[in-house]
């Protein structure tokens, strides 16, 4: 499964580039808006870090409209993938804009029926919220599972990003399930790598290393000897 990461923060997206697991990015309005920063400049600067598809949602609610303001997204960046809500407006845009060869993500996805919709339109990926149908007492992943499972038997080439991730087990719970791709917040990201074994066992590591260290030197024996042979 590729991971996402879900932000429209400069700095997560330059970290989380750096740790080599980055496949792509989403962002979405309440994301920009939290940045404070103009929409397309963002999208830009966060574009050219990343070696994968960007997402950028349209505000737009008429198809005509969503597909200008998509023509003007993808001129910011090779990269760019537009965002659309899915509804008929948005399918129509969908429409067009996979007969231009502009690739579409389609977004606030919730049940299985809007999945479909989106995939035969020619979205070239969905994101059903997982977290968001949790919120209201439903099961995402069971939605997701149900997706999935779908999209094999008609081998849809649609990609299903898992979104509204909210914990490291949604992650893990996502890729058993077989999504294509998460997308994931960047504390979610940080919470990922962690163990409590793995903190435990570099600090006995660094520990015995630091032991060994003093008693080589209480035993006077020279650093070099215990330097890696070249
Ligand atoms: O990718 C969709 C995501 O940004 C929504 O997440 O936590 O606001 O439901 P959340």
């Amino acid at each position: 499964m590729k991971i996402f990461l879900d932000s429209a923060n400069v700095t997560e997206v330059k970290e989380a580039a750096s740790w080599g697991i980055l496949s792509g990015v989403t962002t979405n309005p309440t994301l920009a808006a939290k940045e404070g920063r103009d929409f397309k400049t963002n999208i830009k600067d966060i574009s050219a870090l990343v070696d994968g598809p960007v997402s950028a949602e349209v505000i737009a609610t008429a198809r005509d409209e969503m597909v200008s303001e998509a023509h003007e997204l993808v001129r910011i960046s090779d990269n760019v993938v537009i965002k659309i809500p899915v509804c008929l407006e948005g399918l129509a845009a969908t429409k067009t804009l996979k007969e231009e060869g502009i690739h579409v993500n389609m977004t606030l996805v919730f049940s299985v029926n809007q999945a479909i919709l989106a995939a035969r339109a020619g979205a070239a990926f969905v994101s059903p919220f997982l977290g968001r149908l949790d919120d209201i007492g439903t099961d995402g992943l069971e939605r997701l599972s149900e997706m999935v499972e779908t999209f094999r038997n008609y081998d849809f080439s649609t990609e299903i990003i898992a979104a509204s991730i909210r914990s490291p087990e949604h992650v893990v719970q996502a890729a058993q399930i077989g999504a294509n791709i998460a997308t994931v917040p960047f504390k979610v990201i940080e919470q990922m790598v962690k163990h409590p074994l793995t903190d435990l066992g570099m600090e006995r590591f660094l520990a015995d290393w630091a032991a060994l260290q003093a008693q080589l030197v209480a035993d006077g024996v020279n650093d070099m000897e215990t330097a890696p042979k070249a």
